[in-house]
């Protein structure tokens, strides 16, 4: 029987409830599939920080690192100053264990009203793959000049080909195995330099793949074209912050941040991957039990996906979506359930719903 550790951060605000959430549906899944998950819990996040001083020591994260796949929440809390627990915990394990491509589908499940109008189940099913560990991320040479009135800010954006690529060859294999279809998105207009670095990129690897088609698109024109006509889009990569944003755009289309689903991956195994669904800590709604884990359960099945349990993911998949199809609404009150309840539910249906057909895929 194959064991997997797993490393669980739950972080702050709604995180820890989707995270426990959505452990039910692996466990489930684990029993039914016949393996085993081991988990160990790392307490980090704003109380870590505002304990000790300390975002991530460095043991912390070699002791993560020696785990199969990371389970994230979210983190971000209003007493901390922004940037530092995102920068510091987030995109520190993103750069630290090489997760340069993030893996952010958007797919309106049947049953899962989009708020956009004419939104379907048939014409949204994309996916955005974003660079993850560069562009205006690094912050590499970063300033503030104080000043008041003549402040100067300065925000280096770096990218490189070899990350680029990482982000682009992904791309291309996934839209290989889906309809054939790859969108560049970027701002070739204005960031000349990225722009050129991208294109050229995407026009190497291209040529690995004829059976690929492939355009551009423009970030700003994405945002209209997106929840207009998602259907146009099979695979979009973009780059980091662009990636970030139309995530969020995505998520919207596909029913809201409670829905979507994100994976940071390290194409070449040498660490961890990261599974975190897209939304971030809801300091809103925190504590009441309104959060909806079907993204961190769906971020979850895209982990048993990439620890090679292909029958318990896609089962876990279909049970988050089967549920989802009865919730009156998708986060909130509205949703006459709580965080906690629902992930039980989500577990009991991983061990009742049948297997779909895809899993022999
Ligand atoms: P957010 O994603 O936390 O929340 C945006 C809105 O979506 C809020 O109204 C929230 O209530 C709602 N929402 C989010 N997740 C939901 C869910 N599962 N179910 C129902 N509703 C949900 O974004 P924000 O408010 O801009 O950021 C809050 C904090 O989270 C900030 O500190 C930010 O830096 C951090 N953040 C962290 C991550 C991450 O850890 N991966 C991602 C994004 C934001
Ligand atoms: C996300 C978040 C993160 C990002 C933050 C918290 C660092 O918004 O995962 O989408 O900007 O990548
Ligand atoms: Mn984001």
């Amino acid at each position: 029987m194959s064991t997997y550790k797993l490393a669980v951060i739950g972080g702050d605000g709604i995180g820890p409830d989707v995270t426990q959430a959505a452990l039910e549906g692996v466990e489930a899944a684990a029993l039914r599939f016949g393996f085993t998950v081991q988990t160990t819990d790392f307490d980090l996040g704003a109380e870590h920080y505002l304990r000790t001083g300390s975002v991530l020591e460095a043991d912390t994260s070699a002791a993560i690192k020696d785990h199969d796949a990371i389970l994230l929440g979210a983190v971000g809390d209003p007493r901390v100053a922004p940037g530092i627990l995102e920068r510091g915990l987030i995109v520190a394990l993103r750069v630290a264990f090489s997760q340069a491509v993030n893996i952010r589908p958007v797919r309106l499940y049947p049953g899962v009203e989009s708020p956009v109008r004419g939104v379907t189940p048939e014409n949204c099913d994309l996916v955005v793959i974003r660079e993850n560990t560069e562009s205006l991320y690094t912050g590499g040479g970063s300033h503030f000049h104080a000043g008041g009135p003549n402040a100067v800010a300065i925000q280096n954006s770096v990218s490189t080909a070899a990350a680029t690529f990482d982000a682009v060859e992904f791309g291309f294999q996934l839209a290989r195995l889906r309809r054939g279809r790859l969108t560049l998105c970027h701002k070739t207009n204005i960031l000349v330099h990225a722009g050129r670095l991208w294109e050229d990129v995407v026009t190497r690897v291209a040529e690995e793949y004829p059976d690929v088609e492939h355009d551009y698109v423009h970030a700003d024109a994405m945002c209209q074209h997106l929840p207009l006509d998602p259907g146009r889009f099979d695979v979009v990569v973009t780059d980091n912050l662009f990636g970030d944003i139309i995530s969020d755009l995505g998520a919207t289309v596909q029913g809201g941040l409670g829905v979507a689903a994100g994976a940071n991956y390290n194409p070449k195994g040498s660490a961890p991957s990261m599974f975190e669904p897209v939304h971030g800590s809801a300091p809103d709604i925190a504590g009441k039990g309104w959060a909806n884990p079907a993204a961190a359960a769906l971020s979850a099945a895209l982990c048993l996906a990439g620890l090679g349990e292909r029958a318990a993911a896609v089962t876990l998949e279909a049970a988050v979506a089967s549920v989802l199809a009865e919730l009156p609404a998708l986060a909130g009150p509205g949703m006459g359930s709580d965080t906690l309840t629902l992930g039980h539910r989500i577990a009991e249906r991983v061990s009742s719903i049948e297997v779909p057909h895809s899993a022999e895929a």
